[in-house]
């Protein structure tokens, strides 16, 4: 069963084609990485996904219906919720504040079960802390805390390791393993380190230039002639 099918899904700024003609598909409970070159269209996609922009053109079926043009907290209420790759915090707001106003969009949840989350991402000592004040890991995790409060059917996560050191990655990545064990939430995560991603990501896809070039294993896709040239051509110009 698929929770995401993008059909034919493009969109331009100005006279820049950020997306072109993009297909995907996503499997239930599966976590799918999506690498590319800074600038490649994966922030694009997210807020197409999300709705945070309006689709051009093309298809977003979740779960079978197109949800391409609906308004994000229609979007979110349907079960789908994505993290910021700059993190947006509810600013004035505590960090409890901020986990429980996410819950709310998709149902109640106590104080208990938000409390137990804020723990899990060892954010127990901020509860009561202005979100504003937090370190930019914390609010990597607050993010993240604010999703888990969700229990999204598709989650879409965007550099959410960037900026973290290796265990708060690890500790980062056991919580979407958890996500899709005990929501059964799909998640599609975007990022750079190919390698902390390939940990938890069944699935890769690589975007260039608003292309997608490459879909498969971890394996399949790093040993595509395509994606070699696409890194590669950029990190040795000379060569
Ligand atoms: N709101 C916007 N207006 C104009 N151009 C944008 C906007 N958002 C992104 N872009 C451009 O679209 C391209 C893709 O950006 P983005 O989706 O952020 O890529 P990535 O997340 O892969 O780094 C880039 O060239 C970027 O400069
Ligand atoms: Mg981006």
């Amino acid at each position: 069963m698929q929770v995401l099918k993008i059909e034919n899904l493009s969109h331009v700024f100005g006279p820049l084609k950020v997306l072109e003609d993009v297909y995907l598909d996503l499997e239930d409970n599966t976590i799918t990485a999506i690498i590319g070159p800074n600038g490649s269209g994966k922030s694009t996609l997210f807020n197409l996904i999300s709705g945070t922009l309006r689709p051009q053109g093309g298809n977003i079926l979740f779960n079978g219906i197109n949800i391409a043009g609906f308004k994000p907290y229609v979007i979110a209420r349907r079960g789908v919720s994505r993290t910021f790759q700059d993190p947006q915090p509810l600013c004035g707001m505590t960090v409890l504040e901020n986990v429980k106003t996410a819950s709310l969009l998709t149902g109640t949840a106590s104080k208990e079960s938000l409390l137990r989350i804020l723990v899990q991402c060892s954010l127990e000592n901020e509860a009561d802390t202005d979100a504003a004040g937090l370190s930019f890991a914390k609010l990597r995790f607050l993010e993240l805390a604010r999703v888990m409060a969700m229990k999204p059917k598709l989650l879409l996560v965007d550099e959410p390791f960037s900026g973290l050191n290796t265990s708060e990655i690890e500790r980062m990545s056991n919580l979407l393993l958890r996500m899709r064990d005990e929501f059964g939430t799909s998640t599609l995560i975007s990022g750079h380190l190919v390698g902390h991603l390939a940990k938890v990501a069944k699935e890769f896809v690589a975007l260039h230039r608003g292309k997608v070039i490459a879909k498969g294993s971890f394996d399949e896709v790093r040993n595509n002639p395509a994606v070699i040239e696409t890194y590669l051509g950029e990190s040795n110009v000379e060569n």
